[in-house]
């Protein structure tokens, strides 16, 4: 019998790359199993992590919000009502009887699109928040966003020529899709002295390049707010880009799983694409991703998103319906996330004001610790970094001198991963480097999240490596 090897299968696969969970990781873990030992023999005692926006990992203090949990918890075991009447908040009651009149049993198969009764609710949410008729037979409900965008990608490579204009930097989930299903990206660059904003102009340079290369431009990605970024567009620009992909005839993939990460909502508000294209009458095709991993809920483990089509065709919507019934449905419990993160309780409601105090912290605590790190950075040697408005993360730009970039070429590595390897040995911070996001040629970032506890001791931390590392390799 012929073993079975790497080179036996699918090629596709090789070219995957997903530095978020890559070697700085990889290596963390390991740090964090030796720290259990008695002795670990290293100059930390913990390690921070750093490097993902998975809001309630361990170690990190965002907390699952309360509502969410208990509606989750009835959910899951409905007879607890019954058993614990007085452990649960009466509109949690009220909204868990609802819901299981709609679906039943969470152990059963859903509608492969998602529990029509919450697609109903996401609607809502929608019109509520856009001012525009959403329509529930264009809503899928998924397992996490990273679902949809896989299988959006998955429907518009319809060659090996068919190429997806993305954001650079970008989260890595749109380069490794692509390379899973042998699509081309076309990279465009976003303008980091303009505190990383998009420009049309740019993009038209790498549609330009991509005509060149006979690269046929299928779709357009956007993240607003962006991940690794944290930048959000302003409504003049969402108009520009939306006029660009009718002239191209552009899918626009509006990622949109940050839009209630908001640090500063009366200066830098979000306005999600949906309005836009409603608002100036566009017929682009859009398909906007929303999540319940981050935003207040932060409920990554769950797995549970939703992506919202417009000006899409009923044929292409039936190809998606059949395509998503391959995979059954979404897995329930993320569908009931979805649920309460559409229809958190209302103003009056017994879970109110929990609810309001509960998400008012996450939201402080979040804007004023991004604010608070990007001074700091910004006040380090060789440090600029911009204070992002969205999202969970700063990406600060760092200067590594020749003699840095050298050592690091000697021993293999990036210039920028050498340094987060550096910095990880160091202090146990665990950030992921630049050239995972991607990054114009010859600067170096990297992207760290904004979730850790104890700043202070954290960017203490951090600023006595980078000053140690300039005063060994320079500037
Ligand atoms: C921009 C962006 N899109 C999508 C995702 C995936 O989210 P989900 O957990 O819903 O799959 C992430 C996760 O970090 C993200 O940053």
């Amino acid at each position: 019998m012929r073993p079975l090897t790497i080179e036996s299968l699918n090629p596709a696969l090789l070219k995957v790359e997903y530095a978020v969970r890559g070697e700085l990781a990889i290596k963390a873990e390991q740090y964090r199993v030796k720290l259990l030992d008695k002795d670990p023999g290293l100059p930390f005692d913990r390690v921070i992590s750093s490097n993902i926006g998975n809001p309630q990992q361990k170690g990190l203090d965002q907390p699952p919000i309360t509502f969410v949990r208990q509606v989750a918890a009835l959910m899951e075991w409905p007879a607890l009502a019954d058993i614990a009447p007085d452990a649960f908040p009466k509109d949690v009651i009220a909204r868990a009887k609802e819901l299981y009149a709609e679906i039943g049993s969470i152990g059963a198969y859903s509608h492969s699109q998602g529990v029509p009764y919450i697609r109903k609710n996401v609607a809502k949410f929608i019109e509520d928040r856009d001012g525009y008729l959403a329509d529930p037979n264009h809503i899928f409900l998924t397992g996490g966003a990273s679902v949809g965008v896989s299988l959006l990608i998955n429907m518009l490579i319809s060659s090996p020529t068919s190429g997806i204009l993305i954001p650079i930097p970008q989260y890595p989930l749109y380069t490794a899709t692509l390379a899973q299903h042998n699509g081309v990206p076309i990279p465009y660059y976003l303008d980091e002295a303009q505190g990383w904003g998009t420009s049309v102009e740019e993009i038209e340079v790498a549609l330009d390049k991509a005509h060149q290369q006979n690269v046929v431009p299928k779709a357009l990605v956007i993240i607003n707010p962006g991940n690794p970024t944290g930048a959000l567009l302003d409504e003049a620009t969402q108009i520009k880009l939306v006029h660009l992909c009718e002239k191209y005839s552009l899918v626009l993939l509006a990622d949109e799983v940050y839009q209630s990460n908001l640090h500063k909502p009366d200066q830098y508000p979000f306005t999600s694409f949906k309005k836009i294209v409603r608002k100036i009458d566009s017929h682009v095709p859009l398909v906007s991703f929303h999540s319940i991993s981050k935003g207040v809920s932060g409920e990554c483990g769950r797995r549970g998103g939703y992506f919202e089509c417009v000006n899409i065709s009923e044929p292409v919507i039936a190809l998606m319906y059949k395509m998503v019934s391959v995979g059954l449905c979404p897995p329930l419990s993320g569908q009931i996330g979805v649920d309460s993160m559409v229809r958190p309780p209302n103003p009056g409601e017994e879970s109110y004001e929990l609810w309001k105090q509960e998400t008012d912290t996450t939201h402080q605590a979040l804007a004023s610790r991004t604010h608070t790190m990007a001074e700091r950075l910004n006040s380090l040697p060789g440090v600029s970094c911009v204070d992002s408005p969205g999202a969970l993360y700063l990406y600060p730009q760092i200067i590594l001198s020749q003699k840095a970039q050298e050592v690091a070429r000697a021993a293999g590595k990036e210039p920028d991963a050498f340094y987060a390897l550096a910095l990880l040995d160091a202090t146990g911070i665990c950030v992921v480097p630049g050239s995972g996001f991607g990054q114009k040629k010859g600067e170096w970032h990297y992207r760290l999240t904004c979730l850790c506890p104890g700043v202070d001791e954290y960017v203490g931390k951090l600023e006595n490596f980078h000053k140690s590392f300039v005063e060994k390799y320079g500037l």
